[in-house]
């Protein structure tokens, strides 16, 4: 039986009440034990996103006539973000409200290009199996073919694997700085040189690591070239809600020149509301999002992105080095962010995962190989001491047959065992759909 309206008003102070309290059983991310999802600093901080989003709630950035206040924020995002990536004064990009419209806006530019510039009725683009899923998606919606190419033993994707798949039908490369699943950066410098040498385009998704690789570096940490600096190398897309500490839905995407971005952009004129433009996928687009951006690179500006990545840093290198230390416990690759995964030899890491949730650590689970993963932000500087020992306690007893308590280790066991994955996405829908029956 859907709920209907509520017949009568409510008091302002009411329902904030009603609507804070409906966090209680959300995950504790001020506390540091939540390892994705939000990338929070301090009060003050997000005092700053709140107020600066609240200015410009109202505004719709669909109309840059209507508001040229978003148009030169929006302007200025981009280009501050074009410089971190050695862009040129060709450069150019739009916001997005976060990686996967970026991701898609990519995606299409290249069918785009592809279609318009070489003739290929049905574009393809090649991606490392470990990119981001919203390519997938990117792929299903545009009905643009995906060919995946394999990592190599150091988790970054295999080169001469790429080459493999390239065919009349290509139009694009992907790589990413880094992909999520390891933290290890794809080498983008031979993959944006081989999409060169075949005429195509080439995409670095920095969504994750856009906002911290350039930091981590002046900060002299071995981060290989990943943006504009590397030859071939035609887009780019990089969260701002992400390492870039923004409000929820900021992301750009940027392209080595305009000609290219004109691929984005979608247009109609026949429509009898009036001239319709849209730079991007989105209709009416968040000014809040747009303001906060704005504002959280003002207020950090380069001394304060170099603050938390020197604080993530260390964070990272304190829990890699206690990891590799705990008995059995083994980091995949070698990570370049504040990103990372590791695995068990000797014990289940999803029952490891469990006996850590059952002490209020919620780590994302990670498939083929079975991993845990970190995403460090500067609120885990606090509790790393904690996780390490809790850690070493739960692998320690793990190995010495405690059962850990119960939770999705027998999920992801079952998933593990079906070969059909076809059977594995009919179950991730019924699970979608019982997820918003319920609400
Ligand atoms: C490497 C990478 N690309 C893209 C995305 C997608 O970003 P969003 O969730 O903002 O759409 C993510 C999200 O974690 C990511 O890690």
């Amino acid at each position: 039986m859907p709920k209907s309206l509520p017949k009568t008003k409510r008091t302002k102070d009411n329902v904030l009440a009603e609507l804070r309290g409906l966090r209680s059983a959300d995950a504790q991310w001020k506390e540091g034990r939540t390892f994705s999802l939000v990338y929070y600093v301090d009060d003050e901080h997000s005092r700053l996103l709140k107020e600066a989003y609240g200015e410009f709630m109202a505004e719709n950035g669909l109309s840059p006539l209507a508001f040229p206040s978003l148009r030169r924020m929006e302007a200025e995002v981009v280009s501050m973000a074009a410089g971190l990536f050695h862009g040129d004064d060709d450069v150019a990009g739009t916001m997005t409200t976060g990686g996967t419209e970026s991701i898609m806006m990519a995606v299409k530019t290249a069918r785009e290009w592809a279609r318009k510039e070489k003739g290929i009725a049905r574009p393809e683009i090649i991606a490392p199996l470990t990119v981001h899923p919203a390519f997938e998606k990117a792929a299903h919606y545009f009905d643009v073919e995906i060919r995946h190419a394999a990592p190599g033993p150091d988790f970054r994707v295999d080169v001469r694997e790429v080459e493999r798949l390239i065919t009349p039908n290509t139009a694009l490369i992907v790589g990413s700085a880094p992909p999520y699943p390891h933290g290890v950066v794809d080498p983008i410098t031979e993959l944006a040189a081989l999409a060169q040498s075949r005429g195509l385009l080439c995409h670095v998704d920095a969504c994750l690591g856009g906002f911290f690789l350039p930091f981590a570096k002046q900060l002299g940490r071995d981060i290989p070239p990943f943006d504009f600096e590397v030859p071939g190398v035609t887009s780019l897309s990089a969260d701002l809600h992400k390492y870039g500490y923004a409000a929820k839905g900021a992301s750009v995407v940027l392209y080595r020149n305009r000609e290219l971005r004109r691929h984005q952009f979608f247009t109609y004129s026949e429509w009898p509301g009036g001239l319709y433009i849209s730079p991007s996928m989105t209709g009416t687009r968040p000014g809040g999002a747009i303001a906060a951006a704005w504002a959280v690179m003002h207020y950090l500006g380069e001394e304060g992105y170099l603050d938390h990545a020197r604080r993530i840093l260390a964070t990272t290198d304190k829990l890699l080095a206690g990891i590799r230390a705990i008995p059995g416990l083994r980091v995949l690759g070698a990570p370049h962010a504040g990103v990372f995964a590791f695995t068990s030899d000797s014990v289940n890491v999803y029952e490891l995962g469990d006996a850590m949730e059952g002490r209020g650590w919620k780590l994302d689970r990670q498939q083929n190989p079975p991993a845990l993963h970190c995403m460090i932000t500067p609120a885990h500087e606090r509790v790393a001491d904690t996780l390490l020992a809790d850690l070493r306690e739960c692998a320690s007893k793990l190995a010495a047959g405690e059962p850990a308590p119960e939770g999705s280790a027998a999920m992801y066991g079952m998933v593990g065992a079906i070969p059909d994955r076809q059977q594995v996405d009919g179950f991730l829908l019924d699970f979608l759909d019982g997820v918003f029956d319920r609400g």
